[in-house]
């Protein structure tokens, strides 16, 4: 590939190498996975999102794929935040790329005491605040009420010495999507990533007459192929409506260069991995990083700034 093209980025005044890395959710949880995760061609290494006390998560099966994508119901099952913060210096210290935590408290309470704890852990790149797990029986998602979301994060911006960003769900209505640019703008948010899943979808099998995940009913978060549209035209209108500092990070149907393109276009500073990644492992990382840059290679572009945000209307 043509060393003159570089896919390199910059997020909370950091560098990433590469501007693919995994979203929060598959293969992320645990050491081995990280480790894999710095190993990779991906350009951070972003942790599954971490509750205050560790959590076994929700009955088997949660996960499954289909031909358009994926449906889970996970129930956050994670190792608890200290583990995902004693990580951050081996990651430091073996990886040089960015290491960013995911934190997603089972209440407000929760969220400040992590990002409090985290002061001091110099090893830390930044947090990715999740407001959008749809996944916890009985929890709504802060992201989808526009005075949770401005009270949680005058609490996160009194406590936090990291640089701070939001996982936002995708929004489906353009009064909802300016009604929480506003709120977003008026912090000193380093990004916001759009998507996560889209919540409570169903996916059943006709032959079983059955649903496919086993929490909540068979309801459950939907990504992959499915989202693509509507995670574009939240990249899109959030990096319309968003001040300049704030920037947007892509995620959501990307299993392609082509489709990390879409999103750079729309406005995507990074591009996170989410079922792609689970399907095809950590490999996928390099391989849309080439089909990336030999896109832009053939187009004429130098770097990711060169094209980011430069949608065309008709
Ligand atoms: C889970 C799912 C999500 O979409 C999310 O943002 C966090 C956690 C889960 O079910 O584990």
């Amino acid at each position: 590939m043509s060393s003159s093209v570089s896919i390199e980025t910059k997020i909370a005044g950091a560098v990433l190498p590469s501007c693919l890395y995994n979203a929060s959710g598959p293969l992320c949880s645990t050491e081995d996975e990280l480790h894999a995760l710095g190993k990779s061609a991906a350009g951070a290494i972003l942790s599954k999102s971490a509750t205050r006390e560790k959590r076994q998560g929700n009955e088997e099966p949660r996960y499954v794929e289909t031909p358009w994508g994926s449906i889970n119901s996970m129930g956050l099952p994670n190792e608890g935040y200290e583990y995902y913060a004693a990580f951050a210096e081996q990651a430091a210290a073996a990886y040089d790329k960015p290491y960013i935590m995911s934190v997603s408290g089972l209440s407000h309470e929760d969220n400040i005491h992590m990002i409090k704890a985290l002061s001091g852990n110099k090893n830390v790149t930044a947090i990715e605040l999740n407001l959008s797990c749809p996944n916890v029986p009985g929890k709504p998602q802060t992201g989808y009420d526009p005075e949770q979301t401005r009270y949680i994060l005058d609490k996160v911006f009194e406590v936090a010495e990291h640089p701070v960003g939001v996982k936002l769900p995708p929004y489906f209505d353009i009064p909802h999507f300016e009604a929480m640019a506003e709120i977003l703008n008026a912090f000193p948010l380093s990004f916001v990533t759009c998507i996560n899943s889209v919540g409570n979808g169903l996916v059943i099998d006709p032959d079983r007459e059955s649903v496919v995940i086993k929490p909540k009913s068979g309801f459950g978060g939907i990504g992959g192929d499915f989202v693509k549209p509507t995670a574009l035209a939240n990249v899109r209108k959030f990096y319309t409506l968003l001040d300049e500092q704030i920037a947007v990070i892509g995620c959501g149907g990307v299993k392609s260069g082509m489709d990390a393109f879409e999103h750079i276009l729309c406005g995507a500073s990074a591009v996170q991995v989410g079922t792609q990644y689970m399907r095809e492992g950590t490999n996928c990382f390099a391989r849309i990083g080439r089909e990336l840059e030999e896109i832009m290679s053939r187009k004429g572009y130098k770097d990711i700034g060169s094209f980011k945000g430069r949608l065309k209307d008709l």
